[in-house]
């Protein structure tokens, strides 16, 4: 039986980041041939037909040619087993890539080396400062016109406030790109052999000795930390870079890391088994109708046959037949270990926030929810089906599709979204799995925070005065609705015992 502690050493979790067209599905591609997945490759191009007819689960993404849902790839490399949480890119479905950076220890952050920092990367990039993920750079493009690499790392220095290290630094620009230098290992990646008189090593070397002396030295510490990043240079889709970032990744890339709970932190060394649902996918195989419930492992080793404690609940579920995915394949899971991913076939009991343990009562903290940007009232088109209706709506928000939000004087339900697409989502799942027809209508309310208070009196207070401003989420905690931020912002004035927060942890 394979040792836990040194199976745990050698996962690495991670994500990637970035802006749309930076590269980061050509990156996945690469990393996973790295990694001998090479009859994957094809699956990840969300572009290309084949991927179109397997990944696409849901009608919507096959019809506007989008990736809703978030896969996990493994892969072997260099001794180490790679988990890659792959994120939709389209920046409606964001709560979800939000989610998914939740279950990572590292995150890459891929840019365009013409374009620097993008709007999305740096938005993605705030949500990992957040959670303190440590976030490796790859500096992508380098085989085209690209901004100096000095400047780019100044960039990334100035605009998130992260301090840059290169580990590699790239040899030839644009067309004359040929390779990278490694500037801890002083060791020459190329993609072929270059006589020594070739101007673009005496470059490399007067930059690198430029770079040494401007620059900090890669430091563990400070990286693990999320303050330091190591940074990369490469072109995706030339192969160049690609195993300079996983030997990276494999040397000093975050172990699993230790998960705050409510009543302690669970180390991933330890010998229980804990694990915590990050998203639920349904009708990822329409033959089968089947839901599937994204739990990481937190810590020991999980295996088939297992019977876990839903802690929420106190339920006890049965590891029947835990899968790992390999993109669009699946295999039964006989073992995992902290930092992996399984997925579990449930009927609706999991959701998204549930911790399952051995035994133990704890929850995990930090799977969050994001207060909507969007807020429309649901319109039922058939009145005899209201009942069914609350009860999809349940299951769906429960699944992280969208957000519930039931008004206290018992108007008809409202629902938050992040994006526009995600009722797209709701309205066709609804028609599809349900067979309820609905349609949206505006609501009243613009602005959506959920509101604590240790005083209790106070808070109740303010419910009973705010009546048609509140509604319940999901979970039954309160919700103050507002119809401006004029509004939000009066109402907290005059409520200071409370706090109105725009993040909320799942629970
Ligand atoms: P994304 O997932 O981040 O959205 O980016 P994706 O990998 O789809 O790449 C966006 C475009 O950039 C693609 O071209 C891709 O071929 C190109 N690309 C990715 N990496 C590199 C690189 O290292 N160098 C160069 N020169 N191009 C790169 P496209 O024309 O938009 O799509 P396609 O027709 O090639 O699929």
């Amino acid at each position: 039986m394979p040792d836990a502690t040194t199976e745990i050493a050698r996962r690495r979790t991670f994500a990637i980041i970035s802006h749309p067209d930076a590269g980061k599905t050509t990156l996945t591609e690469h990393l996973l041939r790295a990694g001998g997945a090479i009859q994957l490759a094809g699956n990840v191009r969300a572009k290309g037909d084949r991927r179109r007819t397997q990944s696409d689960w849901l009608k919507i993404e096959r019809d506007r040619g989008i990736s809703v849902v978030t896969s996990v790839m493994t892969f072997e490399y260099a001794g180490c087993v790679f988990n890659l949480l792959d994120t939709p890119g389209h920046e409606d479905f964001s709560e979800d890539t939000y989610r998914t950076l939740t279950a990572v220890d590292s995150a890459v952050m891929v840019i365009d080396a013409a374009k620097g920092i993008e709007a999305r990367t740096r938005k993605l990039f705030e949500i990992c400062r957040l959670r303190d993920i440590p976030i490796i750079t790859f500096i992508n493009k380098m085989d085209r016109e690209s901004r100096d690499p000095i400047e780019l790392l100044d960039e990334i220095a100035s605009t998130l406030a992260l301090d840059t290290t290169p580990v590699t630094w790239p040899v030839g620009r644009a067309a004359e790109f040929a390779g990278t230098y490694d500037l801890r290992k002083r060791a020459m990646h190329l993609t072929s052999e270059l006589p020594q008189s070739d101007p673009r090593l005496q470059a490399v070397a007067d930059e690198v000795d430029l770079v040494r002396s401007a620059l900090p030295e890669f430091d563990l510490e400070s990286f693990n930390a999320g303050h330091l990043t190591p940074v990369y240079f490469g072109s995706a889709i030339k192969d160049i870079g690609v195993s300079d970032l996983l030997d990276g990744l494999a040397e000093y890339g975050p172990v699993p890391r230790a998960q705050p709970g409510d009543k302690r932190t669970v180390e991933a060394t330890e010998a229980g088994l804990t694990a915590l649902v990050f998203k639920i996918q349904a009708n990822m195989d329409p033959n089968h109708r089947d839901r599937i419930a994204f739990a990481r492992v937190c810590s020991g080793r999980l295996t088939r046959g297992m019977r876990l404690k839903q802690v929420r609940t106190g339920k006890q579920i049965p590891l029947h037949a835990p899968q790992f995915f390999f993109a669009r394949e699946r295999e039964i899971a006989d073992e995992a270990f902290a930092g992996d991913v399984v997925g579990i076939p449930n009927h609706g009991t999991l959701r998204i926030g549930d911790t399952l343990t051995e035994g133990e009562d704890i929850q995990f903290t930090g799977v969050p929810y994001f207060a909507p940007e969007i807020l429309r009232r649901v319109r039922l088109d058939d009145a005899m089906k209201a009942k069914k209706l609350r009860q999809a709506l349940v299951e769906l928000a429960e699944e992280g599709v969208v957000q519930l939000f039931r008004p206290q004087d018992g108007s008809a339900p409202l629902v938050g979204v992040v994006g526009t697409l995600q009722l797209d989502v709701l309205q066709a799942r609804l028609g599809a799995e349900y067979g309820v027809a609905i349609g949206f209508e505006a609501s009243p309310f613009a602005l959506a925070r959920w509101i604590f208070s240790v005083d209790k009196a106070a808070l109740a207070k303010f419910i009973s005065e705010n009546r048609s401003g509140m509604a319940d989420d999901v979970d039954g905690d309160p919700v103050f609705l507002a119809t401006s931020n004029f509004m939000m912002r009066r109402a907290e004035e005059l409520a200071p015992a409370l706090t109105f927060r725009d993040i909320k942890d799942i629970r």
